[in-house]
C-alpha cells in the first residue's frame, strides 16, 4: 500500500492529457496521488476523471472546498504543479484564488509546504515580465521551480511537443523533497 502522499496539481497545458500515465508512474514510485485540475485542465480531461478518480481512490478537485466542508484528501506529503501554465504561475505568484488549484497553491506557498512547479511555456512567453517576475517570487517563497537548465526548457512557439515533457524531472523533485 503506498503511504506517502502526492498532490498532484495540473493546469491547461498539453502535457495535462497525459496525467493517467503519470498517475501511473507516480503511484508505482510509491506515492497516494490525489489529483488537483484548473478549469480549463479540467474540461480538457472531461473524459478521463473517472480513470483518474479510479486510479487514484480519491475524487479528482477542481472546485474550492464549500464554506464548513471537510477536507478530501489525505494530507500531502509533496505538491506538484504541473504542467504550470503562462496563467497558473502568474496567478500563483501574485497571491490570486480564482479558483481550487490557485487556492491551494496560495495555501501552500504562505505556509511553505514542499511544493514543486515544472511550467510548460513556449520561449515567448518565458520572457514575458510577469511571468519572470512570477517565477522569481516563487523561487523566493522556497518553491522548487524546475524551469531552465536541470527542469523544463521552453521551446520557440509551435514547436513544442508533449511527448517531452520531462515528467521524470519533477517526480525526481518530489522524491527528494520527501527525503
Ligand atoms: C491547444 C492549447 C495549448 C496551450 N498550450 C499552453 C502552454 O503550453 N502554456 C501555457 O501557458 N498556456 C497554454 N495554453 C493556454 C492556456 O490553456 C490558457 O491560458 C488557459 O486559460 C490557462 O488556464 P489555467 O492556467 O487556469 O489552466 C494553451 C491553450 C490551448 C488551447
Amino acid at each position: 500500500m503506498a503511504s506517502r502522499v502526492l498532490h498532484l496539481l495540473a493546469s491547461a497545458a498539453p502535457p495535462a492529457v497525459d496525467l493517467v500515465d503519470v498517475v501511473w508512474r507516480a503511484r508505482a514510485d510509491g506515492w497516494n496521488v490525489c489529483v488537483g485540475l484548473t478549469p480549463t485542465a479540467a474540461e480538457w480531461l472531461d473524459d478521463q476523471l473517472p480513470a483518474l478518480e479510479g486510479q487514484t481512490g480519491h475524487p479528482v478537485r477542481t472546485k474550492p472546498r464549500g464554506f464548513g466542508g471537510g477536507e478530501v484528501w489525505p494530507r500531502a506529503d509533496v505538491t506538484i504543479l504541473a504542467p504550470a501554465t503562462l496563467n497558473t504561475v502568474n496567478t500563483a505568484a501574485a497571491g490570486l484564488t480564482p479558483n481550487f488549484v490557485t487556492g491551494y497553491l496560495a495555501e501552500a506557498i504562505a505556509k511553505r509546504w514542499p511544493l514543486v512547479v515544472m511550467p510548460c511555456v513556449n520561449s515567448a512567453y518565458a520572457t514575458h515580465p510577469a511571468f519572470e517576475r512570477g517565477i522569481d517570487v516563487l523561487r523566493g517563497a522556497g518553491v522548487r521551480v524546475l524551469l531552465g537548465e536541470g527542469g523544463y526548457e521552453p521551446n520557440p512557439p509551435g514547436q513544442g511537443d508533449r511527448s517531452k515533457y520531462p515528467w521524470h524531472l519533477v517526480l525526481d523533485a518530489a522524491r527528494s523533497l520527501a527525503g
